[in-house]
């Protein structure tokens, strides 16, 4: 890998904290860092260099997955520097340029930049401009920019961030990170789907019934509420996370591809969304928003008493959804997506349910098979099971569902963050979020947005604690199947 200048804004933020310094930190033990490295913090305060090194280390201790003493981490922290710098004013980007230019020069360094965007979202397109407009992006080597999400409020912001962007760098070098796309099961759809002829051949809608994609979390709005109660869960999951699993288990990969192979692929699947208008909304989405209840045994309070939420919030903590995919691959397949708050466990997993058995009705046996299920656990659990039926002799026949289940001990694996910032570091997108992708998506969600705003829809109640409002339940009992 080459040698390269990382150049983050937002340094000492809680992100930067918890998962960036413990990505590169591991990605370094791991020999996946290139030999020659740099890494400029940039932040409002000042803060000298050696007590930035300090933090690094602090948030090591904390957040690495793996022990960070000795010798290994303190020629880790030697690439760390540190400018103050106020996103807004030009000169400290000139001398962020100088800085990182001596640096390259100490070093020996080709000048290529990774940045990193580790900041709010109002502040990307600022950003942007001045990299660009201060010469720091216009060196010989490579530059690329790293952002998180969101990547807009709705479809008219999303557009205006990436119109910004695009002034500064192009789609190819931006890598817009959707943290779920760095977790080892989505990354293994990919795999799953060329490697394994069998199921390449049961993907389609003549075999498969339905398909569930659910993200349910314990945690409820926590520190949060000045972001999340402008945010709703159908931005802060639904239209990225959840979209993204949808296209990652949906496109059709005969082989292994390449990154624009994938996006075009993905890129077909967010394009064949069947639209729904405004006044559609309310028989294909449901929303919710939980009330107080429990958090295993600990009684919580309600979305609408937490601490930042206005006592009349109308904002959703829970979204169902019904999404048909009209390709000759997924004509008549309903997707079911649902994610929410507060709810009775922390699960992310996609169930595919095949089609209807035949009827078994034998002498020895009148029972009914149950469906095959294919079921990813992505989290907290990483496994696959595949459910099949078979006869039982020892119990007089009876027809018998069989797991069969691979589960992977990934105690040591790398985490999200890891694998993204590696693989945008070594140039590959195929885990990052294209624009196409982000745009449609927006496109496709805004209806629900709108109603969402309007009230056109009604605002289910759950408790906290529970799996979700009733009405999540209906919309699969009205095609007769249920969440699994
Ligand atoms: C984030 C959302 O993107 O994903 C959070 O902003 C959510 O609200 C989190 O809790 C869930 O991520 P994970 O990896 O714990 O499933």
């Amino acid at each position: 890998m080459e040698a390269m200048t990382f150049v983050l804004f937002g340094a000492t933020g809680d992100l930067a904290k918890r998962k960036i310094y413990p990505a590169l930190y591991n990605l370094f033990i791991d020999h996946k860092l290139p030999a020659e490295f740099s890494v400029f913090g940039l932040g409002r305060k000042e803060i000298a260099d050696v007590d930035f090194q300090a933090s690094v280390r602090e948030s090591l201790a904390q957040f690495s997955r793996r022990p960070a003493d000795g010798e290994r981490v303190e020629s880790f922290l030697r690439a760390f520097r540190y400018s103050a710098l106020n996103v807004n004013n030009t000169e400290d980007y000139q001398k962020l340029l100088s800085a990182v230019e001596i640096r390259e020069k100490e070093l020996g360094i080709p000048e290529n930049r990774m940045f990193y965007l580790s900041v709010a979202p109002e502040f990307f397109g600022t950003i942007a401009h001045h990299i660009h407009e201060n010469g720091l992006g216009a060196g010989k080597g490579w530059r690329r920019l790293i952002i998180e999400k969101p990547f807009g409020h709705d479809l008219e912001s999303a557009r205006a961030l990436h119109q910004q962007l695009s002034k500064a760098f192009t789609e190819e070098e931006i890598y817009r990170i959707d943290h779920y796309l760095g977790k080892p099961m989505i990354q293994n759809l990919e795999v799953l789907g060329y490697s394994n002829p069998v199921l390449q051949a049961l993907w389609t809608n003549r075999y498969i019934a339905n398909v569930q994609i659910t993200a349910n979390e314990l945690v409820g709005v926590e520190e949060r509420a000045a972001y999340f109660d402008q945010t709703g869960t159908i931005r802060d999951m639904f239209q990225n996370h959840m979209l993204q699993i949808l296209m990652m288990v949906t496109m059709h990969l005969p082989q292994r591809s390449t990154p624009e192979e994938v996006q075009s692929k993905k890129r077909t699947i967010v394009e064949s969304l069947r639209p729904m208008s405004k006044e559609e909304v309310g028989s294909q989405i449901v929303r919710g928003q939980y009330t107080a209840g429990m958090n295993g045994s600990v009684p919580v309070q309600g979305y609408l008493d937490e601490h930042g939420v206005a006592p009349d919030s109308t904002n959703d903590t829970y979204v169902a959804g019904r999404i048909w995919i009209d390709t000759p691959f997924w004509n008549d397949v309903p997707f079911y997506i649902r994610t929410g708050k507060r709810t009775h466990e922390k699960s992310t997993k996609i169930v595919i349910e095949f089609k209807e058995p035949l009827k078994i009705s034998t002498e020895a046996n009148q029972d009914e098979a149950e469906p095959n299920l294919l079921t990813i656990e992505i989290n907290p659990m990483e496994s696959i099971t595949l459910k099949l039926n078979t006869r039982n002799a020892g119990k007089g026949g009876k027809i018998e569902p069989v797991l069969m289940n691979f589960t992977t001990n990934s105690k040591d694996a790398p985490e999200a963050y890891e694998n993204l910032i590696h693989d945008a570091l070594r140039g590959d997108a195929t885990f990052f979020a294209h624009w196409d992708e982000v745009e449609l998506s927006w496109k496709w969600i805004q209806p629900a947005l709108e109603a969402f705003e309007e009230n056109l829809i009604p605002l289910h109640t759950y408790a906290a604690g529970t799996n979700g409002p009733k009405a999540a339940h209906d919309l699969l009992a009205e095609d007769g199947f249920k969440w699994w």
